[in-house]
């Protein structure tokens, strides 16, 4: 089959299932692309830190005197011990293994005995720091040290965010839902970039949030960005004041590639996913809901039920069969349903994720 003619198709099988594959990904895309770490409030005073990993790097946030969040690599510079486990608050990072002693800078403060050393110069020693961004109180890392901000690969994101989301820099997370799908996470994330299965499989979602007619997702840089009228406002399952903002009553979502969304429903509620890739066949997503100071919220609990009884629900059968079908030896990839008017029953956002996804593990 020639793939370079004709309408785009869909990726062939073995970038859902070959493990060598998975691995490249590791190493080319997850090292290269900004990465969700955590959320600011999680190191809110001087010395708070938590550990994370991506692409298989364990790392950590801290926030240090001068207020700066900075994120390491979580090894010591003297023979390689982790640095720091979970989460706290410390006043300066001490080894466990031979207690050297690092600034909440990352430079090097003191070792046993290390004066005993000719020539040791404590000076050149520093725990060995990735790039960071405060994105509206959610904190990304990326392990290329040469990557570009965030606002060129997702450009007009932190303002439309922000107008969405008015108190967005004021949100703590409130609830986490853990969902574990048995699938590729590029199933996932393709499942989520496209609305050409939402009518038939997701009637709470069409039915009592948005207009499906209506629904629409574009490229923005490397962000694809949804938008959709809302159903009548009054058939939502939550009070919503109309006239707080100028979006008070729309639905919006910004997929940053590769792994994470921020979604706005009615009423500035903003949730977010974060894939967490486990394996080739395996993905956790995290399903994040928040509110102003973390306050709680009856409405907002309710929602996160509510979508996970219901959309979340739907696609995890969705998705998990698909990577089934993936295995089968009798599947040739599908040209993809492209409308050049775009719309909800069109594909077109899959050919730019999965231009995006050929580019990152092919080089193309
Ligand atoms: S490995 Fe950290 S002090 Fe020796
Ligand atoms: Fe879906």
């Amino acid at each position: 089959m020639n793939l370079q003619s004709g309408p785009p198709r869909a990726l062939e099988a073995r970038y859902y299932t070959d493990p060598e594959i998975f691995r490249t990904e590791q190493r080319d895309l997850l090292a290269t692309t900004w990465q969700f770490a955590g959320h600011a409030s999680q190191v809110e005073k001087p010395g708070d830190y938590f550990v994370f990993e991506i692409a298989g790097q364990s790392l950590f946030c801290v926030r240090g005197r001068d207020n700066e969040v900075r994120a390491f690599y979580n090894v010591c510079q003297h023979r390689a011990h982790e640095l720091v486990q979970g989460s706290g608050n410390a006043r300066l990072l001490v080894c466990p293994y031979h207690a050297w002693t690092y600034e909440l800078s990352g430079a090097l403060r003191a070792g046993p005995n290390t004066a005993a050393v000719p020539g040791f110069d404590r000076n050149e020693i520093c725990l060995t720091a990735v790039p960071v961004e405060d994105f509206l109180g959610f904190l990304f890392v990326n392990l290329d040290p040469e990557a570009q901000p965030m606002d060129s690969w997702f450009p007009g994101v932190r303002a439309e965010l922000s107008a969405y989301v008015p108190q967005i820099e004021r949100l703590k997370p409130l609830e986490w839902v853990e969902i574990q799908e048995r699938c590729n996470w590029k199933v996932s994330v393709e499942n989520y970039s496209e609305c050409y299965h939402c009518q038939l499989n997701h009637p709470t979602f069409s039915g009592g949030v948005v207009k499906p007619e209506t629904y629409d997702i574009r490229p923005q840089g490397h962000c694809l960005r949804h938008t959709t009228q809302c159903q009548n406002l009054e058939r939502m399952t939550y009070a919503i004041d109309l006239e707080a903002n100028e979006h008070a009553g729309d639905y919006s979502s910004w997929f940053l590639w590769p792994l994470f969304s921020f979604q706005v429903y009615p009423g500035n509620v903003l949730n977010t996913y974060h894939w967490r890739p486990g394996a080739v066949d395996a993905v956790t997503v995290w399903r994040g809901w928040y509110t102003v100071d973390g306050v709680d919220s009856d409405d907002i609990r309710r929602l996160a039920v509510q979508d996970r009884a219901t959309t979340v629900e739907e696609d995890i059968h969705l998705v998990e069969s698909v990577q089934r079908g993936l295995g089968s030896r009798g599947y040739n990839p599908g040209p993809l349903v492209i409308d050049p008017r775009g719309g909800v029953k069109s594909e077109h956002s899959l050919a730019t994720l999965q231009g995006w996804m050929r580019a990152a593990i092919d080089g193309a």
